[in-house]
């Protein structure tokens, strides 16, 4: 019988130390190559945060020493000037899996509570070595010292060595240094492309890059302007959902739902709170902690919203059978008659103004499997109609570059011809507020490449690897040519980008730069390497690739005109010097007068002048370049 061969299933816990220890391919320490590349930033990126998060001007250094004892590992050394780090902090910010300052609404570069102690676990895994951390806080009169190594199992520090001394100069900042198994030979070309992408968006830090064979790599900052720093905001009722819900609700027990709701949460006012309240029906005054479970869904529910997400989540669930049953289920608090008002609205619409043949008719019995999107956004807009207007996501929370910086960034690094650069206003995906920006550099020192070049940033970091799974990738590639059959081309969305309508066929001079900025970033894993495409992300950067696309265009057929010209010039000045020799040898025959040449010449030139609009020196200069006898 298969049943007596069978073994028990044996059970367990793994700590999240543990459990990155083990899979730490998702934090992408895959291999000594990666790894020695994810270590480089994942401090980097720490020592970013510290300086320019805070206002802080960064001075940033990085070190790679190859070990003596053994030529596969290396000591990675980021020394930084920002904020530090309280002593008492220090062991678990570096020794405990999932620690961060940086779980609050606000952006940062960090958002897991991981990355350091990955690259610590990783190190201590290959080379057995401890992490080790010099730190001092602004204002602090001590500087403090710590070795450690990470108990894999209770996910806990354990200190090796300890100390502080006295601060003799105003010294403040991070040092951390970590051994790993690398290798550099093959690391490297990421690893400096990585430093040259932080100095584009970083045009305000100095950065020194010391490799192991000692060669420096410095980029100088060029303007002393940091962004504004990001604020830290309440969360918007849009992003919630039911644990977080029941998370604030613990720590605010003792007060009302009016009061909880307008203190906790961005965007609710006293005019809102009645509304929302009205339509889940909760009195006002009742504390939440008395809240049944059947209310706190309810408010769960409302507190979302009305967007595409949600009813693509219950549509996508495929159990319900009509689309009045499935909107009911989604939005519990609206009446069934609202419910089907707004589907006559939108069938009314949709059949009158858009496609009527690929829209089917929409009624209270439709299959909501079918739904299309056009369906959802117009059903979206109708419901909406019910809901309580709340504010917009903070854009405070947020940190673009801005053009100047952009524009900076790309000079710093490319010294192209042509820059543009554009920072879109916030908007916000479920519940959390975004920024776009696109930049475009063209011709100067840029090579022609057949393939497009995209540097790709989400809250300030390079994003090197993964390139073709990322959003942005999705909205820059090169439209593919369609010589497709008619009829097709309409059903199947375009995807890429139409750089022949503006103007640039490859391989051209062209560097594609964007920037998301986010206070959650929908990064596909956490070795934070490639974005999903959410709608309304891809919908902006379509958005302002257009408008940087189209200033370049108008530079390229400016550029082209002024070429134009150029070439008719020296047509034109190819012949001045031969028809006045010409015209003054007739001359002399007829009336017998000499020396007259340079006067026609003088006269031909003005006559192309005032024909060209080309100015007279310009005109004698191609007559010169073309070197014609005279
Ligand atoms: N150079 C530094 N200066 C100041 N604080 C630092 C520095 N390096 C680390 N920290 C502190 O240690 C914490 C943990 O860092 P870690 O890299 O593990 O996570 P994170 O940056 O918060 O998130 P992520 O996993 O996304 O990197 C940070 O949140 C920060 O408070
Ligand atoms: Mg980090």
């Amino acid at each position: 019988m298969a049943a007596e061969t069978l073994t028990p299933e044996k059970f367990g816990a793994l700590s999240p130390a543990q459990f990155f220890a083990r899979y730490r391919e998702i934090a992408g320490f895959s291999n000594p190559t990666r790894a020695l590349y994810q270590t480089v930033r994942e401090l980097v990126e720490n020592a970013l945060d510290a300086t320019d998060s805070h206002g802080i001007l960064p001075n940033i250094k990085i070190v790679i020493r190859r070990s003596p004892e053994n030529p596969s590992h290396y000591t990675i050394t980021v020394e930084d000037n920002g904020i530090g780090i309280p002593p008492q902090h220090v062991p678990n910010a570096f020794g405990r899996v999932l620690y961060s300052s940086k779980y609050v609404l606000r952006q940062t570069r960090g958002m897991f509570g991981l990355g350091v102690k990955a690259a610590i676990i990783y190190g201590q895994m290959t080379t057995g070595n401890p992490v080790e951390i010099i730190t001092s806080t602004i204002g602090s009169k001590r500087i403090y010292y710590f070795k450690l190594r990470i108990d894999l199992k209770k996910n806990q520090p354990v200190i090796l060595e300890r100390g502080s001394w006295r601060k003799i100069r105003d010294w403040h900042g991070t040092i951390a240094s970590i051994t790993v198994e690398g290798d550099w030979s093959r690391a490297k070309r990421n690893i400096i492309e990585y430093i040259r992408r932080t100095a584009i968006v970083t045009p305000y830090a100095n950065i020194v890059f010391v490799s192991p064979d000692g060669e420096i790599i410095y980029y100088k900052r060029t303007i002393t302007k940091v962004p504004i720093p990001p604020k830290i905001v309440k969360p918007h009722p849009h992003g919630i959902d039911l644990e977080l819900l029941k998370e604030m609700i613990k720590h605010n027990s003792e007060k009302t739902i009016k009061d909880f709701l307008i203190n906790s949460f961005h965007g609710i006012g006293y005019k809102t709170v009645d509304e929302l309240l009205r339509l889940i029906k909760i009195n006002k005054d009742k504390k939440v902690g008395f809240l049944t479970e059947n209310e706190i869904r309810k408010l769960a529910n409302i507190l979302r919203g009305i967007d595409r997400e949600v009813i693509l989540q219950f549509k996508d669930s495929g159990k319900y059978k009509t689309l009045l049953k499935m909107l009911q289920e989604a939005f519990p608090w609206l009446s069934k008659e609202k419910i089907i008002q707004a589907i006559e609205y939108v069938n009314k619409i949709l059949v009158d103004k858009i496609n009527k043949k690929q829209l089917e008719r929409l009624n209270s019995k439709f299959d909501p499997t079918k739904l299309k999107i056009e369906h959802i956004d117009a059903l979206v807009r109708a419901l909406k109609k019910y809901y309580p207007r709340i504010r917009p996501p903070s854009p405070s929370a947020l940190s673009p570059l801005g053009e100047e910086i952009i524009i900076e960034g790309l000079k710093r690094v490319y010294e192209p011809e042509f820059i543009a650069a554009v920072t879109r206003k916030p908007l916000s995906y479920q519940g959390h507020p975004f920024i776009i920006e696109v930049g475009i550099a063209y011709g100067g020192k840029i090579s022609a490449s057949d393939k497009l070049v995209l540097v790709r940033f989400a809250n300030r970091i390079p994003l090197i690897y993964d390139e073709s799974s990322d959003v942005a990738w999705k909205v820059v590639k090169p439209r593919k040519d369609e010589k497709d059959k008619k009829g097709k081309k309409e059903k199947k969305e375009k995807e890429g980008f139409d750089w022949k309508a503006y103007g640039i066929e490859f391989p051209a001079p062209l560097i594609v730069f964007t920037h998301i900025c986010s206070t959650k970033i929908p990064f596909k894993g956490v070795g934070k390497e490639s974005v999903a495409d959410v709608p309304e992300i891809e919908n902006e950067l379509k958005l302002a690739l257009r408008e940087v696309a189209r200033r370049l265009r108008i530079y390229i057929l400016k550029k082209k005109r002024e070429e134009e010209k150029r070439r008719r010039i020296t047509v034109l000045a190819r012949y001045v010097p031969e028809i006045a020799r010409n015209l003054s040898i007739i001359i002399r025959d007829i009336m017998g007068t000499n020396g007259i040449e340079p006067l026609l010449r003088e006269k031909l030139i003005e006559a192309i002048a005032v024909r060209t609009g080309i100015d007279k020196m310009k005109i004698m200069k191609a007559i010169e370049d073309v070197g014609i006898e005279t």
